[in-house]
């Protein structure tokens, strides 16, 4: 696990973006697994950008995203589809087909989710996983309790999720009481998981995941046993990690073992 801390949101988002770009360049048919919420939408602006600026291709790269609310049209202004398209997908030359959200309304969840599991495993798995945490611990909708080895599936969302998200949709009664997301073992299987975290209401959250006892109660934690996984934190969302010091530590010195080896 690598631990780097970002001063402010501008900066985390900076950085998540150059990962990802540095993941298309080396491998531009990569597999990328996305996230929705507010804290990736930085990366994806950054990434946009580079886009237009420098040409980063998209062309040969495919996406699943982690999740999606159910029961909910494609059209809804707060389904992950609308928001991936108009965050991200419209602005880039990424191919439609190559796009994978899970559908909102599909009647037969079961064979579905078989189906979304299945097309990730027929490309060869996801080569980058991009992750926010909710402020219960959940990594994609994978609410306290569930399964640490989860496959995608339908979930019950958290009150305190249904909370959390009224913000996006006006009123609580109008979030949707449950998703299809991708398990927390679906998730593990990914090459690399890159984890942001931003602000303060996400301290107490991060420094449970990253410092604390594995539980399926923040199924954040269960990264810990990731081989390859990169938080990104703002200043605001590493307040309470007890080993920032540490971190940073580490971050300077691995900056600086990088002008002493050959990295294949
Ligand atoms: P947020 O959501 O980025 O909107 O805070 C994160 C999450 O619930 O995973």
């Amino acid at each position: 696990m690598r631990v780097i801390i970002e001063k402010n949101y501008e900066f985390m988002s900076k950085r998540a973006a150059e990962v990802i770009a540095e993941q298309i360049r080396e491998k531009p048919d990569s597999v990328l697994g996305l996230a929705t919420g507010f804290t990736p939408l930085g990366t994806y602006k950054e990434l946009i950008g580079m886009y237009k600026k420098e040409g980063l291709d998209f062309s040969r790269v495919t996406t699943f995203n982690l999740d999606e609310y159910y029961p909910i049209p494609s059209t809804h202004p707060q389904s992950y589809h609308y928001y991936m398209q108009k965050e991200f997908f419209k602005h880039i030359n990424i191919n439609p087909d190559h796009t994978y959200i899970i559908d909102g309304l599909v009647k037969d969840v079961k064979a579905f989710c078989r189906w979304y599991e299945e097309e990730i495993k027929k490309v060869g798995g996801i080569d980058l996983q991009l992750l926010g945490i909710g402020r219960d611990g959940h990594i994609g909708f994978n609410e306290p309790g569930s399964s640490l080895g989860s496959r995608t599936r339908i979930k019950i969302l958290d009150a305190a999720t249904i909370k959390d998200n009224a913000r996006f949709f006006g009123k609580k009664e109008d979030v949707p009481k449950y998703a299809i997301t991708m398990g927390v073992g679906t998730i593990m299987d990914a090459k690399y998981c890159l984890l942001l975290a931003s602000g303060s209401d996400k301290s107490k959250v991060l420094t449970k995941a990253i410092e604390g006892p594995i539980t399926a109660q923040v199924t954040a934690s269960i990264l810990q046993m990731h081989k390859d996984l990169l938080v990104i934190a703002d200043e605001k969302a590493s307040r309470d990690l007890k080993n920032k010091e540490y971190y940073q530590h580490i971050e300077k010195l691995t900056e600086e073992l990088k002008t002493l080896t050959i990295e294949e």
